[in-house]
């Protein structure tokens, strides 16, 4: 497990001829993340398969061997044998979670509970990410908060000696401090309760059950969630299959519906639908998607879909929807910069504490290649060029592996090249976007702006 991002790479992608053929998704990077975690917390061997071997998933890893599972790759299939619920062995090192968001924010429930000091820290983009989210609830289960700065990594933990169940409302729409608190909650005696008004990514819920944890959802008629976990489960390896992350099957799901000529079939895509706001908002605004082959795998309902170039027309995205999307509302933004009249998109507050500040990125990357557009505190509207973008602009990306890969999509379908000044953090979620998009036709180079 490597940890080498090496400097700067700047890349631009030119205009090209229609992308064609099939490309098959690395795996959900939600997912994968979890099965290193449940997998180092149950007894026994769990073994998986597809995993995504992108730095955000292996800083994982390496955390999890630090706290004593034993991690290996053997052939196509990874092994991780655990420790048992209780079992983690006090860190000598920081845990370094590089650029990763959900890394950290569920290790610090997965092991902040803990009657011994965890330290916790991340790259520059992730230090710079709010952690308060998750210190305010673990705070209330007793749990001291050593160091911070200024509610930001690096972070030092000590649990109490005898942590107490809560129940916590969460304020934000986040599966990362919804699972932070379930996984607090595993170590603790009793029922821990999680209330969420909107409902988020479901990973957490599901494969903890699947690893033989007690965990009762209730819904409410207005969609209210109430998610009791119960401490102190027997958890017992698990073989488990990743499927293709939606997140980045994005990519060249608009990339298709932007390139004329385009028809590309994206295989085995992770379809639970608490990720699907993407798809069916770029089926809303008139593009050409096939949902083919519809099955399951693992618990989770999978699919390959097929896209084609589409004459896209520009629409209002509910702001209900944001949680099932909010990962792809930048590359939605490049769709909707293609389409015919204005894209509004509400509600998307979140945006501004991903791994960069995704609403400004996304504007100044749109402004920056001749795309009309309004930046709200908790909006964007982009005016739609009906099939044109100038393009020639250079990109921002602030270490931020979707803002790269959204504005090299643009550069695809843009009638001048467009470059982004680093695309070494692709590596953090889609190792293979590079070769992968040229093997379907895409073309890229070194800048020349
Ligand atoms: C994730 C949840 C989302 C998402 C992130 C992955 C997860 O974050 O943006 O990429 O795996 O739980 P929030 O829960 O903070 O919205």
């Amino acid at each position: 497990m490597s940890n080498q991002l090496s400097s700067p790479t700047p890349l631009a992608a030119m205009r090209s001829n229609g992308l064609k053929g099939s490309i098959a998704m690395p795996g959900d990077k939600s997912i994968s993340h979890r099965a290193l975690m449940f997998g180092a917390m149950a007894v026994g061997e769990t073994v998986i398969s597809g995993l995504l071997e992108g730095e955000d998933v292996l800083a994982t890893g390496r955390a999890m061997s630090q706290l004593g599972a034993k991690i290996e790759k053997r052939g196509e299939h990874w092994h991780v044998n655990g420790v048992g619920v209780g079992g983690f062995l006090e860190p000598n090192d920081p845990l370094d979670f590089g650029n990763a968001g959900t890394g950290v924010r569920l290790a610090m429930g997965l092991v902040g509970t803990y009657d011994f000091v965890s330290r916790y820290t991340g790259d520059a983009s992730l230090c710079s990410r709010p952690m308060g989210r998750v210190l305010e609830p673990l705070k209330s289960i007793g749990v001291q908060v050593l160091e911070h700065n200024d509610g930001k990594l690096p972070v030092a933990l000590r649990g109490p000696s005898m942590p107490v169940p809560i129940t916590y409302h969460t304020p934000v729409a986040s599966a990362q401090v919804k699972s932070c608190i379930m996984l607090a909650g595993l170590i603790i005696p009793g029922i821990t309760t999680v209330i969420e008004d909107i409902f988020t990514r479901d990973h957490t819920e599901k494969m903890l059950t699947g690893f033989g944890a007690h965990v009762q959802v209730t819904t409410a008629a207005d969609g209210q969630r109430t998610i009791e976990v119960e401490g102190l489960p027997d958890l017992r390896g698990q073989e488990v299959q990743v499927p293709g992350d939606p997140s980045s099957a994005a990519f060249p799901m608009v990339a298709a519906l932007i390139v004329p000529g385009s028809d590309v079939t994206i295989e085995n895509v992770l379809m639970n639908p608490t990720r699907t706001g993407l798809l069916i908002t770029l089926q809303e605004m008139g593009g050409n998607i096939e949902v083919l082959n519809e099955r399951v795998s693992g618990g989770e309902d999978i699919a390959d879909i097929r896209v084609k170039y589409s004459e896209l027309k520009g629409v209002t995205v509910p702001p209900e929807r944001a949680a099932s999307m909010i990962d792809e509302y930048p590359v939605l933004a490049v769709a909707a910069a293609f389409a015919e009249g204005a894209t509004y998109m509400p509600g998307i507050e979140e945006l501004r504490v991903k791994e960069s500040d995704r609403l400004s990125a996304v504007a100044d990357g749109l402004k920056a290649n001749g795309v009309e557009c309004i930046e709200g505190e908790d909006f964007l509207t982009v005016e739609g060029g009906s099939g044109k973008v100038e393009g020639g602009g250079r990109v921002k990306t602030h270490l931020d592996h979707r803002i790269a890969m959204c504005f090299l999509v643009m550069g695809m379908a843009a009638q001048k090249d467009v470059s982004i000044d680093d695309s070494t953090m692709i590596a953090t979620s889609f190792p293979t976007f590079t070769p992968e998009m040229t093997r379907l036709g895409a073309e890229f180079g070194r800048p020349n702006n």
